[in-house]
């Protein structure tokens, strides 16, 4: 499976969403989810975030996150639509320690 992963807090820029071929993304205030049991593996979502934020879950990087995405996918609403990205999405991408800044 895939791994929304910790570069898409605040930054949110949502293009995964319109190319997701099952719909398998969750969203909350400033972060997305991949509800783990609804991805088939395609990676498709991978190079379209701006963030580069999603990685397979074989990914050493990918692996604080796993549990958020399955936890939060059986919670938060389901989208398939790209709504409009946070206004300082840029100034977000790439900064560290963003885990804390999780709205959940
Ligand atoms: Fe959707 Fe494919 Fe990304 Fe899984 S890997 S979330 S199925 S686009
Ligand atoms: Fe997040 Fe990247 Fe999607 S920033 S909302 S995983 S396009």
């Amino acid at each position: 499976t895939y791994v929304v992963t910790e570069n898409c807090i605040r930054c949110k820029y949502m293009d995964c969403v319109e190319v997701c071929p099952v719909d398998c993304f969750y969203v909350g205030e400033n972060f997305l989810v991949i509800h783990p049991d609804e991805c088939i593996d395609c990676g498709v979502c991978e190079p379209e975030c701006p963030a580069e934020a999603i990685l397979p879950d074989s990914d050493d990087r990918a692996a604080d996150w796993a549990e958020v995405n399955r936890e939060y996918s059986q919670v938060w609403p389901n989208i398939t639509r790209k709504g409009e990205a946070p206004a300082d999405a840029e100034e977000w991408n790439g900064k560290p320690d963003k885990r804390a800044l999780l709205s959940t």
